[in-house]
């Protein structure tokens, strides 16, 4: 289950009235970007919309590091909508392992060992792969190189001994997307080339 556009447009406001920043414009960007993905790749293009708009829904509690995910993923169970419910818990890993998460630890034990336990009892589909690329593909300006987002990401979070190793995930999942759609994903962007001016 999950909400139709205009629900999900409408909590994503919500959410930035009640923590605002430029989380929101990130997500309307990274659901704008799984959208044309998802159309052109022969995905649900309304889901893939929603899923974007909402997989930082979790940032609606405040400014959070890893907790976000946890946040957003019972905001959306109380809702029901178990579908985003599992993009908030896996949009942050690109390798599919809690450990390899660049976001400082700011959850419980038992909430650190639930997403562990989640993790390896999820087998990543469409949706999860379209979600953590296009989480990549856009900043609150608006769409962008991964190259550029990973340099923003990194300057932000520090290196890791598998920041490389995330990168090449989602390099894979780029060229996942491009293999079924028959072309390069930056040309399906519109204003990407503008991000090098930022
Ligand atoms: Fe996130």
């Amino acid at each position: 289950m999950y909400p139709d556009r205009d629900t999900a447009l409408k909590e994503l406001n919500i959410a930035n009235e009640m923590n605002p920043g430029g989380w929101a414009e990130h997500c309307f960007h990274v659901g704008e970007a799984a959208k044309i993905i998802a159309r052109h790749a022969g995905l649900d293009a309304e889901k893939a919309f929603v899923c974007g708009l909402l997989h930082d829904i979790g940032r609606r509690e405040g400014v959070m590091k890893m907790r976000h995910i946890i946040e957003g993923y019972n905001f959306c169970m109380s809702k029901g909508w178990d579908e985003i419910a599992r993009i908030c818990l896996t949009h942050s890993y690109p390798i599919k392992d809690i450990r390899k998460d660049i976001a400082p630890v700011d959850i419980t034990e038992e909430q650190y060992n639930f997403v562990d336990k989640y993790l390896q009892e999820t087998e990543y589909d469409d949706y999860d792969k379209l979600i953590i690329l296009c989480d990549s593909l856009a900043v609150a300006n608006g769409f962008c190189t991964l190259n550029l987002r990973f340099v923003d990401t990194t300057r932000r979070y520090g290196v890791f001994p598998f920041t490389l190793e995330r990168w090449e995930k989602t390099i894979e999942y780029k060229e996942y997307f491009e293999e079924k759609i028959g072309q390069p994903i930056y040309k399906l962007l519109p204003g990407i080339e503008e991000s090098i001016y930022w």
